[in-house]
């Protein structure tokens, strides 16, 4: 195109903006009032995800329901002029959208992504899903499995809806040649976004990012190590994929023939269909069928710490249950975690674990002290350690953190008791009972900086005198005099010993 038809086109066109935007003008007030569909994203599966919004208008207050593929949310928001902000308080984690209208369209901002919104047809509405019937409420048998907290990895926190077979390999080899795997950490687990569409019989399959889940199965096996997956009791996921609802028996038989050892189960979509009330015989519905399949298979339900799951996730056949919602990379979020799973600490025990989710350790939003603490808090309060980073690519201190063996053994100790904190002031200390009569402690110090910490064995509850000390990350013995050991921890970091007693 020459310079004089490029002059004479764009001309045109913005001649021909300026008409469109004339006529799109409405003469009465612009509204949000009504239903709205936008396109969303292309699920990893070829589902197109839409973003369906169902407004009410009140002159500046607006409100309504938000729904996606898998999520139905209450929507509250305001109007300024034209532009809105509505957030999406229940039914899913916590979203905001942000937009313009413009006449007939609205122009949305959305996790990031650039949205038109047209108005809706009935066509556009997502169907109402029916309540299947839920089974009586039992105590399902134990299936004998971690006994110790879990240990692994797992591809969310670092990959989110980015991971693929290749990443799920290369950290398969990592976690070996890290000397991870030999440090404990055995189960690799898939989260999100694997899914792919069920066939005409119903079985589930996975999407182009994971080809062969059976043969990934097998070189993670290989490895010497064990392949978790991913499921919702919904519908459909936290990320809008196909879940197990309805199909739970025939998804565990899925599973154990893949090969799979573990499954995180995350509630997400189930809200679509039930109340917190159902939760228990929901879960025990997947629970019952994993063991039917006969498969040792580690159950994680991730409910997010709600509907008192710790007084029934063992009996529904849980080995852990989360406490909380999702941690971010921050010392704010890993300290609201620990925060929620410390009252918890009596539901613990083997093989029934309190899980504060998964390790940020290494992710880069924390300082290496941060993270020996969210290491330490995680260790002595007996929670699954699932390293969240990527193995193939750790600092020296990070490595350090994650593969220190001394405080992995506190975490790993047979006992299986969760430790309770105390605090004072900005000192919080925790103790950890251990099966040889000796106990584990961590001091943090919360404050801004350095302190004196001072351990009194009067505080220890150890049966006898201290016959042994050891300072866990300086990997060095160290001496209580007169009944106490004192020490200088600076902010956001940890004291770890583990101490001894004899008659
Ligand atoms: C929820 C869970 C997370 C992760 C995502 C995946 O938010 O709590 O741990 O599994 O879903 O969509």
């Amino acid at each position: 195109m020459n310079n004089i038809t490029g002059t004479i086109r764009s001309h045109m066109a913005i001649t021909l903006m300026v008409a469109a935007a004339w006529h799109a003008t409405p003469a009465k007030a612009q509204t949000l009032e009504g239903k709205w569909v936008a396109d969303w994203r292309v699920l990893d599966n070829g589902e197109k995800n839409r973003l369906f919004l169902d407004l009410k208008q009140n002159d500046a207050k607006i409100t309504g329901t938000a729904t996606t593929i898998g999520h139905r949310y209450q929507a509250d928001g305001t109007v300024t002029g034209t532009r809105f902000e509505i957030s999406f308080s229940k039914g899913g984690n916590p979203r905001k959208l942000a937009g313009e209208i413009a006449g007939e369209q609205l122009n949305l901002k959305y996790e990031g992504a650039a949205l038109v919104a047209k108005r809706a047809t009935p066509e556009d509405e997502y169907p109402a899903y029916e309540k299947l019937p839920l089974p009586p409420l039992k105590d399902l048998p134990d299936n004998g499995l971690v006994k110790t907290p879990p240990m692994g990895w797992n591809s969310w926190n670092k990959f989110h809806r980015g991971v693929t077979d290749a990443i799920v390999r290369e950290m398969s080899d990592a976690m070996v040649t890290s000397g991870m795997r030999d440090a404990g950490y055995i189960y690799l687990c898939i989260d999100d976004t694997w899914e792919g569409v069920r066939d005409p019989e119903g079985n589930l399959g996975s999407n182009d990012k994971f080809p062969d889940m059976k043969a990934l199965a097998d070189y993670v096996h290989s490895k010497g190590l064990k392949l978790g997956i991913y499921s919702s009791p919904g519908p459909r996921t936290c990320a809008d994929y196909p879940g197990s609802y309805g199909y739970e028996q025939q998804d565990a038989n899925t599973f154990a023939a893949w090969g799979v050892d573990y499954l995180k189960h995350d509630w997400c979509g189930a809200r679509m269909i039930y109340g917190d009330k159902d939760q228990q015989a929901v879960y025990q519905k997947m629970g019952e069928a994993l063991q039917a399949t006969g498969r040792p298979i580690v159950y994680s339900i991730c409910n997010y710490g709600v509907a008192k799951v710790e007084t029934w996730g063992a009996k529904a056949g849980g080995n852990l249950w989360r406490t909380t919602g999702d941690i971010s990379d921050t010392w704010k979020s890993m300290r609201a975690n620990i925060e929620r799973q410390a009252p918890l600490a009596s539901f613990a025990g083997p093989g029934r674990w309190n899980d504060p989710d998964m390790l940020e350790v290494g992710n880069g939003g924390m300082t290496d002290t941060e993270y020996r603490t969210h290491m330490s808090l995680w260790a002595i309060t007996a929670a699954p350690l699932i390293a969240g980073n990527d193995i193939r690519n750790m600092t020296p201190a990070i490595k350090e953190i994650l593969l220190n063996r001394e405080v992995i053994a506190v975490n790993q100790d047979v006992l299986g008791k969760q430790a309770t904190p105390r605090k004072d002031g900005t000192l919080e200390t925790w103790v950890k009972p251990l099966a040889d009569g000796s106990v584990a402690v961590a001091v943090v110090n919360l404050g801004e900086s350095e302190a004196d910490v001072v351990v009194k064995v009067s505080d220890l509850g150890l049966a006898g005198n201290v016959s042994s000390a050891r300072d866990l990350w300086a990997h060095a013995d160290v001496s209580f005099r007169d009944g106490v050991y004192a020490q200088k921890v600076a902010s956001h970091d940890v004291l770890m010993l583990r101490v001894g007693s004899k008659p």
